[in-house]
């Protein structure tokens, strides 16, 4: 079966954020995705609101045709919007405010006490939960002892390690990811994947047999300024042009 690709639109409202301004909706972004042939849209809302805000995960909600999957926190906060938004899917994650991205997995070993009314409560509420974790099999067990249906293996490291041309370490990451998403399929797990994946790092990760979607963000927000940007920049000169143009006002 082909992975489902989810769009992550977090980086089109950190561009809108950058100036407050009401543009780029990444509401019409998640559109697009979707009309490309995106499976489902990701957003992170993140306790410090940097990109997505509360109402784009409104907005989301009230006019997305494929499912959210809402990026939250462990926290008291987080658990009472996604209790309300009920998403199709909710994924945990870490957060650090200091960090730029979501750096590493999440401990769900570690993290027993807190996480299992979590995801307890969100289950019950009808959102299919998944724990953003590393490729390590403490972590995939603790997701099965706290009865997390779905895992997101982290291939940041993997990505990262191959852009730093340290190819022998992204191979040994990449047979890491491989073994965690056999042995959590194997116990039933649900087995997802994303971070940091781009045109030349998705291959062997998507075809990992197990993995059955694909979450990537930035990169597409990032290749779409050299997708667009010729086309935008054309629209502008024409439109200067048209305002001299005879007739024009
Ligand atoms: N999956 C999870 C759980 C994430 O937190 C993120 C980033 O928000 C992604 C996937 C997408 O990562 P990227 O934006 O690097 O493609």
């Amino acid at each position: 079966m082909i992975p489902r690709l989810g769009v992550n639109i977090d980086h089109v409202a950190t561009i809108r954020n950058a100036r407050g301004s009401q543009y780029p909706d990444p509401v019409h972004a998640a559109k697009l995705a979707v009309s490309a042939g995106a499976d489902g849209i990701t957003a992170h809302l993140r306790e410090d609101r940097r990109h997505i805000s509360d109402a784009d995960i409104e907005s989301l909600l009230k006019s997305l045709t494929v499912p959210l999957n809402l990026e939250i926190a462990a926290t008291d906060e987080m658990l009472q919007i996604a209790l309300k938004a009920r998403p199709h899917a909710a994924c945990i994650v870490p957060e650090k405010r200091e960090e730029r991205t979501t750096e590493g997995g999440l401990d769900a070993a570690g993290l027993y006490d807190d996480l299992a009314p979590f995801i307890r409560k969100l289950r019950d509420n009808g959102s299919r939960v998944s724990l953003f974790i590393e490729a390590d099999y403490k972590q995939i067990d603790a997701a099965l002892t706290l009865g997390a249906p779905v895992v997101e293996l982290h291939t940041g490291a993997y990505a990262d390690a191959f852009y730093a041309g340290e190819f022998a370490k992204s191979e040994a990451l990449l047979e890491q990811l491989n073994k965690a998403a056999s042995y959590g399929a194997e116990r039933g797990l649900e087995i997802h994947a994303g971070h940091g994946l781009t045109f030349e790092t998705v291959t062997p990760v998507a075809a990992i047999e197990q993995v059955s979607e694909l979450n990537i963000g930035h990169f597409l927000i990032s290749d779409a300024i050299f997708s667009g940007l010729h086309g935008s920049v054309s629209r502008m000169k024409e439109l200067i042009a048209l305002a001299r143009a005879d007739g024009a006002e």
